[in-house]
Order: structure tokens, then sequence, then C-alpha cells
């Protein structure tokens, strides 16, 4: 732990002992239980709001950070976004429980604007501790925020989504789909489709889900 009190920034953490690893110890190693480095962020936030699901997940979701309902409740996606991104995974076939899900920011913003180049950079070291922990088959950004945070480029994430690139990312060459934000949807419904085929996509090639929710079937009830 750093003198800020940030567990996860870097470090390998883990038990002494990691011939068995504990999947709780390994997701309490996951969170960054107190960080001071974005006094902005530090003023208007509730609380810092971890990553959830599995520390094993092979399907990791990365949106651009926490709102007003997130912040509230310390979940990342629990607002408007996450009941469109919950639908989208459930027509896949994919349970939020099975999948990861985190931000590029762990506090709020004030009045939701985007996060500074300074807040995400000083956040990098949790997401890449978090990524690195994780190693998961594939990473899907939420949004033209997190695609061009983890891909160091611009992005045209309209006419991106969908794609899948390989990036270095966190000490290793990771794979990577690029989605539209689901707020995107509520703004925008011709993206609705785009995006839950998107979302679809991430269950098959990742190996996650593949359930008994009807996969495509639902997508013209929307
Ligand atoms: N939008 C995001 O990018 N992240 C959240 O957690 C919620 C909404």
């Amino acid at each position: 732990m750093t003198e800020n009190g940030d567990a996860i920034d870097g470090g390998p953490g883990g038990s002494p002992d990691d011939s068995e690893p504990d999947e709780s110890a390994l997701d309490e190693d996951l969170r960054v239980p107190s960080c001071e480095r974005c006094p902005a962020l530090v003023e208007s936030r509730s609380r810092i709001v971890n990553g959830v699901g599995p520390a094993d997940a092979d399907l990791l979701f990365v949106g651009e950070g926490p709102g007003a309902k997130e912040d509230e409740r310390g979940e990342p996606f629990v607002g408007r976004s996450g009941d469109v991104l919950d639908d989208a995974l459930r027509d896949a076939g994919l349970a939020r429980a099975d999948v990861r899900i985190t931000n590029c920011v762990r506090c709020r913003p004030p009045e939701n604007r985007d996060p500074t180049a300074e807040e995400l950079a000083n956040c990098r070291g949790h997401l890449d501790a978090e990524i690195d922990r994780l190693d998961p088959e594939l990473i899907v950004t939420l949004g033209k925020v997190p695609s061009e945070h983890l891909l160091d480029r611009s992005v045209a994430i309209t006419a991106e989504s969908g794609e899948i690139v390989d990036a270095r990312i966190a000490g290793a060459s990771r794979r990577v789909l690029l989605s539209v934000h689901p707020a995107a949807t509520l703004y925008d419904r011709s993206q609705r489709d785009g995006f839950f085929e998107t979302i679809a996509r991430a269950g098959e090639l990742s190996g996650t889900g593949g359930g008994e929710s009807g996969g495509q079937s639902r997508l013209g009830e929307f």
C-alpha cells in the first residue's frame, strides 16, 4: 500500500502462500480502499466506486467513470446506462455476475463531466493493476473515453464500435472490443441494435455466457 493508501497500484499483493489462490482475497486485493490523488474528485465523490465481478472473469467491461447512481450505491453501471448494459448482457446469455465491470476513474466527476487527462492518468495504475490481475480474454471499452484511454489514440467510437484490436495494456498484448457507451442508445435509439450485437459478440469471443436467456432472439422486442 502506498502512503496515499492506494491498495492495488502496481504492487503484486496476494497472500504469502499463493499456491491455492483464494478468490475472495483476490477480489479484496482489487479494491482501492482510499485514494486522494484528484482533489476535484475527492470533493465530488461520496465514495470510491471499485470494479465488481469475479476476480477471474474472462470478460472485462471498462466504462468512463461513476455517475450519480454509481456514486450513491458504490457499484459501476447501476443507473440508466447500467439498465441498458444489463439488458444487453441478458440478451447475450450473459449474467452480470459472470463478468467484471470497472471504470477508467473510480470517483464521480463533478456534474458528470468527463474525467480530465490528469484524473485518467492518476487512476491508471488502479485500472492497470486490475487488468493485470484479471488477465481477461477480452476487454470491452464502453464509449469513447475508455477506448481512447486504453488504445492511446483518438477513436471515432460510433464508426469503430464492434471492431476488435490488439493493444498493449498493463504490460501485455490484450484483445479489445470497442463499443459505444450504453447511454448512447438512450440518446439515439438507432444505436441500440448495434450495441446489443457488440455485447453478444463479446460473449462469444470471450467464451463467456451462451446461457438460456435467448441470445439475439429478443433484439426485435426493443
Ligand atoms: N457510465 C460509466 O461510464 N460508468 C458507470 O459506472 C456508469 C455510467
